[in-house]
This record gives C-alpha cells, structure tokens and sequence, in this order.
C-alpha cells in the first residue's frame, strides 16, 4: 500500500479514456490494496509540453512506476529515455508507440511496456459487420458502398488503422466501396455531430454507411442522422467503436447498426499487473494486446451486462 503509482491521461474531457482512468484506478486499490492517496492521475489536456512537465514532476517525487497514456505517441522514445535514467519502469497504454521503438526496449532490454488493443482488429470487425447486414450497405443496389468516414485524433494508430481496415473488410468481402467524405472529428462528440450533418447535407440519399471511428462520434453522428430525417438500419447504417454503454442500448433498440468492444476493464487490468510485475522484478514482455469484441443486436444484451 505504500507504494506510488503516477498516471497520466492524454485528456481527461474523453469519454472512454475516462471510464479507463475509473477502472484502473479501483483495480489498483481493490487487487493490489494500494492507498488511494498514492496513486495521482493527471490530466493531460491534450498538451504533451504539459504531461512532460507531469512526468519530471512524478519523477522528482520518487514514483515506483508511471503508467502513461501518452498526448504525442512520437514522445515514447525521450521519456523512456529519461525513466530509465531515473530506474523507474513505464507503462504505456492506449496510443501505441511506433513499432521500432516498442521494438527498441525488447532488444535493450528496458522496463517498459506497451498495453493496448489492435487496431487492425477493430476496424475490420466494423467492415464486418456492414458486410453482415442484408444488403451489404448497399442500400440503392448500385453495387457500392458509398460511405462518410469520421475519423479520430489522426496521429493516432487507432484512427489511421480504424480508416484503413475497415474499408480492407469491405472490399475483402466482395464489395467495391466510394469515399465521399473523411474527416477528423477528434474523438469528440460535437464535432462527430457536426461532421455528419455536413456530409448528410452534401451527400444525402447517396450516402449509405457512416463510419465513425469511435462512438462518442457515432453517438453525435446519430443525432445528425435524425436531424436530417434519415433511420439507421432503414436507409443508412452507422457504426463505432468502443461498446459505450448508451451506444450498446442503441444497436439492442435497432437505433445504430453495431459498434466494437474496446475492452478498457482487460486492458488497465493488465496495465496495473504489467506496472506491478516491473515493481516486483517479474519477467515482462514488452507489448501485451487485448482482444476486440464486434458488437451487433445479435450480442448487445450480452455485451450490455458486461459493461454496465
Ligand atoms: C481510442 C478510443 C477513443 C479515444 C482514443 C483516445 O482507443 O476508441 O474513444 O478514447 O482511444 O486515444
């Protein structure tokens, strides 16, 4: 119980992240006992200058073990550079690191670790279940998928790979598919809202599946989609990521067409366990990847018992 845990959320205003921080912190507390008072989590605010000065701070003030969830993943390098000077072991989670650095504390053997979930998975889980559906997503028998693409912070691997694999699924499957709208909603609800309603404006009938690549967006994608008096599942698909829990309560009620699990209880478990391993001279590997999990009306009930 004495021992002091330092994390750093990229941003606290995030939806998922949040119900991540929640998690980790109770399972700290109620697995390995440790005192809240010593674990301190920081927000971020989106500024990687400002987690810096958070993380020479925790290390001035002789932390056991920092679990980081990084603003800039290009950042990874000097800060394990700098925890290493100082002998404290790092957990990376969320956004991933480049692979040659991840690579980097393998080959030099560095207690560092990266915890997260593929990205991969996740977009082509959300190809599959367009795909899944009767048409296809070819809602006006054309033979295309004519889509809009609401993508996340884009220099995160989440939200290239979401874009990319997503669409690969679509095309893996037989379809041909055509862009007709992409851009970056950050993340955020409000901009997932206004994105849409810009694309149903421009678009409109034409367009058949909005994916977003988180459903905070997704959630905001929906109010522009009632807005503009179109139904998802009737004459226009939606899909997200992250298994939110009203968003999960909407693929039951046949209000969104699915999403995909981000399991944040699986991944700070691990994290927690990874950063107590390091603290108690265990072997470490250096990357840990927690499964996703698709998520239609098929399983939403399961899914909803899971997470609520
Ligand atoms: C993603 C998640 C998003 C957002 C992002 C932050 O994995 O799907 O909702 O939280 O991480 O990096």
């Amino acid at each position: 119980s004495d021992l002091k845990v330092g994390i750093c959320i990229y941003k606290f205003n995030d939806y998922f992240m949040t119900l991540y921080r929640e998690e980790l912190k109770s399972y700290l507390m109620s697995q390995y006992g440790i005192a809240e008072g010593n674990i301190t989590i920081m927000d971020s605010k989106g500024d990687q200058e400002e987690q810096n000065t958070q993380i020479d701070n925790f290390l001035s003030h002789d932390v056991d073990v920092l679990i980081l969830n990084l603003v800039q993943a290009s950042a990874a390098e000097s800060i394990v550079n700098q925890c290493k000077e100082a002998g404290v072991p790092v957990v990376f989670i969320n956004r991933e690191p480049e692979e040659s650095e991840l690579k980097r504390w393998a080959d030099e053997a560095i207690a560092a670790a990266y915890v997260g979930a593929d990205a991969e998975q996740s977009g082509t889980f959300q190809g599959e279940i367009i795909l899944e559906t009767p048409n296809k997503g070819d809602f006006n028998g054309d033979g295309v998928v004519s889509y809009a693409m609401i993508m996340g912070d884009p220099e995160t691997v989440d939200a290239q790979y979401r874009t990319e694999f997503s669409i690969k699924a679509l095309e893996d499957g037989g379809m041909k598919t055509e862009k007709l709208f992409e851009q970056h909603g950050d993340w955020d609800q409000t901009r997932g809202q206004e994105l849409a309603a810009s694309a149903l404006a421009q678009y409109g009938d034409k367009l058949e599946v909005i994916f977003c690549n988180n459903d905070a967006m997704a959630l905001g994608a929906l109010q522009a989609i009632e807005a503009a008096g179109r139904t998802v599942n009737k004459d226009i698909y939606l899909v997200g990521v992250d298994a939110l829990v009203e968003v999960v309560e909407n693929v039951m009620n046949d209000k969104m067409t699915g999403t995909v699990f981000n399991d944040y209880f699986g991944q700070a478990h691990k994290a927690a366990d990874v950063a107590l391993d390091f603290v108690n001279g265990k072997d470490v590997d250096n990357v840990y990847m927690v499964d996703y999990v698709k998520v239609t009306a098929e399983n939403a009930s399961e899914i909803l018992e899971l997470i609520k």
